[in-house]
C-alpha cells in the first residue's frame, strides 16, 4: 500500500511516500524559515501562500526520487489540524482533490500523532505500549499510549510549549527564528555553573508542565547580566539545563505512574541534543529506553503524516468527499483505526 503524505500545519511544506513493503521511499521538504525570519515569527497568510507554490513542485520531487507515478497511490494523507487553518487547508484541498482525480482514498491525520509515530519509522521502532513525551512549538504533552489511536493524556503545558519558550528566551537572546537550534547552540558554549534557573512545577505531584516563567526568569538575567562577557551563553545553557530536568523529571514520574520500559520522545524539540541525553539516561534509570525519530524527521515534515495516515487507511479508515480541517484539535479525542 503506497501512501502520500502532505504537511502544511504551520511553516514547513512537507511530502512522503511510505510503503507498506518498502518503507519510508522518499520525502521532501520545503522550510519557510528565510520567509518568516524578518518578521520573527510564522505571518499566517505568508504560510498558506507559500504552501501553494510549493506542494506541487515536491510532490512531483517525491514521485520521481521513489520512481512512482500518481496512478501508483493507493491514498492520500494530509495534516487535518492542529494548526493554521489557512495553511491546512491548502493541503487539505490538495490532498481531497488528488485522491477525488485518482479515485483513492484520503484521510485528513492529527499532527500530534504523526508527531507521535514518527518513531515507529525508525529502524528497531518501539513496540507498544510506550509513553510518548511530545514537545513542539505548539504543544508539550505526556501520553500513554496502548496501540494506534489508544491515548491517554498524563500532563500538558498549562502556558507556552517548550519549543515556544525556546523561541521566545532565544529572541530575547537577540538570537533569529526558529530560536531552538540557535539557543543550543550558543548555550553549547555556555559556563555551566554561571546562572540557574528553577525547574517548574517539578516540586508537587502531577505531569503538567509550565515554562512561561522560565523565559521571564531568562529575561531578568539578561537584564541584569546582559552586558557582562560571555552571560548570553550561560543564560542559554540554564535555560536548557532548566527545561531537559524539567522534562526529564517528568518523564520519569510518567514512566512510573504508566509502568512503561518505553519512552518515545518526539517533536521539533526533540532534535535538541542535551535533552534527547538527558532523557536517555532518564529512561535508563528506570529501566526503560529512550526512542528518537532521525532528526530530520523530528521537527515538522511529511513522512510522519503519511505513516499515521497509513496506520489508519489500512484499516480501511477514510473520510468522505467532504473535507474541513481542525485548526485547534485534542489527541485525547481521537479514537483506534476504523473501516469506513
Ligand atoms: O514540531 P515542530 O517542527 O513544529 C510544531 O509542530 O510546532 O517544532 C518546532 C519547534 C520550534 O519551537 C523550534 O524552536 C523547536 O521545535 N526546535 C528546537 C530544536 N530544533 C527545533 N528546540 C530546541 N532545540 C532544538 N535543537
Ligand atoms: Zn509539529
Amino acid at each position: 500500500m503506497l501512501i502520500l503524505g502532505i504537511e502544511t500545519s504551520c511553516d514547513e511544506t512537507g511530502l512522503a511516500l511510505y510503503d507498506s513493503a518498502g518503507g519510508l521511499l522518499s520525502h521532501a521538504l520545503h522550510s519557510q524559515v528565510d520567509l518568516h525570519a524578518v518578521y520573527g515569527g510564522v505571518v499566517p497568510e505568508l504560510a498558506s501562500r507559500d504552501h501553494v507554490r510549493r506542494l506541487m513542485p515536491l510532490l512531483h520531487l517525491v514521485l520521481e526520487r521513489a520512481g512512482r507515478v500518481l496512478p501508483d497511490l493507493d491514498g492520500v494523507a494530509y495534516t487535518r489540524g492542529p494548526g493554521l487553518a489557512g495553511a491546512l487547508l491548502v493541503g487539505a484541498g490538495a490532498a481531497r482533490a488528488l485522491a477525488w482525480a485518482l479515485d483513492r482514498p484520503a484521510l485528513g491525520v492529527h499532527h500530534m500523532e504523526a508527531h507521535l509515530l514518527a518513531p515507529l519509522l525508525e529502524p528497531d521502532p518501539p513496540a507498544f505500549p510506550f509513553v510518548a513525551l511530545l514537545v513542539s512549538g505548539g504543544h508539550t504533552m505526556l501520553v500513554q499510549v496502548a496501540g494506534v489511536g489508544r491515548y491517554r493524556l498524563l500532563g500538558e503545558s498549562v502556558d507556552d510549549a517548550a519549543g515556544e519558550a525556546f523561541d521566545k528566551t532565544a529572541k530575547l537572546l537577540g538570537l533569529g527564528y526558529p530560536g531552538g537550534p540557535a539557543l543550543e547552540r550558543l548555550a553549547g558554549d555556555g559556563d555551566a555553573g554561571r546562572f540557574r534557573l528553577p525547574r517548574p512545577m517539578t516540586d508537587r505531584p502531577g505531569l503538567d508542565f509550565s515554562f512561561s516563567g522560565l523565559k521571564t526568569q531568562a529575561r531578568t538575567l539578561i537584564r541584569q547580566h546582559g552586558d557582562e562577557p560571555g552571560a548570553a551563553a550561560a543564560i542559554a545553557f540554564a535555560f536548557q539545563d532548566a527545561v531537559a530536568d524539567t522534562l526529564a523529571i517528568k518523564c520519569r514520574r510518567a514512566l512510573a505512574e504508566a509502568g512503561a520500559e518505553r519512552l518515545v520522545v518526539s517533536g521539533g524539540v526533540s532534535a535538541n541534543a542535551v535533552i534527547r541525553r538527558r532523557l536517555d539516561d532518564t529512561a535508563a534509570a528506570a529501566g526503560a529506553r529512550a526512542y528518537y525519530p532521525r532528526l530530520e524527521l523530528c521537527t515538522d515534515n511529511g513522512a510522519m503524516v503519511a505513516y499515521a495516515g497509513w496506520c489508519r487507511m489500512r484499516h480501511g479508515q477514510q473520510d468522505g468527499l467532504d473535507f474541513d480541517v481542525r485548526p485547534r484539535w485534542s489527541l485525547d479525542g481521537l479514537r483506534p483505526p476504523r473501516a469506513g
